[in-house]
């Protein structure tokens, strides 16, 4: 697998320098970004042995969905300031390799662009002010396609960045079409976002599931559980909104213990082993921002297919190294905090 911090230097080579810093920016003084990869480090691996692994199989399902592996695209907005092909190519190599997309609902490219390449397929959204225009983001994207929508709870206000950034919002917007030419996309999010309008969303979305990104703490995860999501994503959005926020690889477990749902989680994924330290703390998948960012400006679709395959043949090695077949064998005896 390509060492992550080279990837990360072929794609600061090729981009423009405002570009670059957007992506890679936290908020504040990036203290939650700082830690999001240490904190996966803290667990250290305790392989059972020995073990006949002669054959590894790292496939498993989200929310009944069959997929190759427990790594997924997270989603990030705007890919088009990166690469021509945006999301579609990031959508087309998802699907090369078995793995689920989810969309950003800040996507460069249509639902329909999308969805016309994708395997299955989530689309993230946010509860705008305009709650009707939400309503109507979700059901064309259900008509589109889409499997689940992920709901992020993590910005009721869009954080500063440390970094400072620039990039051409030219490249517009198309799945909140009044959003086009705004800069600052923030203002158009929701502030007052409650439980209630995870009630609502779920009731609304008609039978497509409601997931909900952004939580760090059991109690929350047990109330979007009762308010009728089917999931809960641990998240600090990649650092980029409160600094000083728990690692997720910290705050993983209470959630997990919290509800019986599945758990998915994000921030600072960089090997096999962070996926197979997540599975081990009870995540059921694992998602990767930045990574995918990064392949994508290096490679467009045949980046992120290299990169996908990559952390699956990783996770590979990793079940085989510890002494795992199958993904259900993936336990809390595997890990050991120091
Ligand atoms: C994001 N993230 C994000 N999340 C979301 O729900 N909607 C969005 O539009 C975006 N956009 C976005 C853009 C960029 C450039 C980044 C880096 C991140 C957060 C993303 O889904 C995820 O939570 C983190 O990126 C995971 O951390 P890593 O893998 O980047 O460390």
């Amino acid at each position: 697998m390509i060492s992550h911090l080279d990837l990360v230097e072929e794609a600061r080579a090729i981009l423009p320098e405002g570009v670059f810093q957007y992506v890679a920016t936290g908020a504040g003084v990036e203290e939650t970004l700082t830690a999001a990869a240490p904190a996966w480090q803290q667990y250290y691996l305790r392989p059972r042995l020995p073990r006949d692994v002669t054959a590894v199989d790292t496939s498993t399902t989200l929310l009944g969905t069959k997929v190759s592996g427990p790594v997924h695209v997270a989603p990030t907005g705007f890919q088009r300031i990166v690469h021509p092909d945006g999301e579609t190519a990031t959508a087309k190599a998802a699907n090369e390799t078995g793995s689920l997309l989810v969309l950003s609902s800040r996507s460069t490219s249509s639902l329909e662009e999308v969805s016309a390449v994708a395997g299955p397929w989530w689309l993230q959204a946010y509860v705008l002010r305009d709650r009707d225009l939400t309503a109507e983001i979700v059901r064309r994207a259900a008509a589109a396609g889409a499997q689940a929508v992920v709901l992020t709870v993590h910005t009721p206000h869009v954080a500063r960045k440390a970094r400072s950034y620039e990039f051409d919002t030219s490249v517009g917007s198309p799945i909140i079409p009044e959003l086009a030419t705004r800069d600052d996309l923030g203002v158009w999010q929701a502030p007052d976002v409650t439980l209630e309008d995870i009630q609502w969303l779920a009731g609304l979305s008609g039978g497509v599931p409601v997931v909900v990104k952004g939580i760090l703490r059991g109690d929350d995860a047990r109330a979007c559980i009762d308010a009728g999501a089917q999931a809960v994503w641990v998240s600090n959005h990649g650092g980029r909104q409160l600094d000083g926020a728990i690692p997720s690889a910290i705050a993983l477990s209470e959630v997990v213990e919290a509800i019986d749902e599945e758990v998915y989680v994000d921030g600072g994924i960089r090997t096999g082993r962070d996926v197979v330290r997540a599975l081990a703390l009870g995540a059921r998948a694992a998602f990767v921002g930045r990574p995918v960012v990064w392949a994508l400006a290096v490679g467009g679709a045949d980046g992120v297919r290299d990169l996908l395959n990559g952390f699956r043949e990783d996770v590979e090695e990793t079940m085989a190294l510890t002494g795992c077949t199958s993904i259900d064998e993936i336990g809390p005896d595997l890990v050991t905090r120091s």
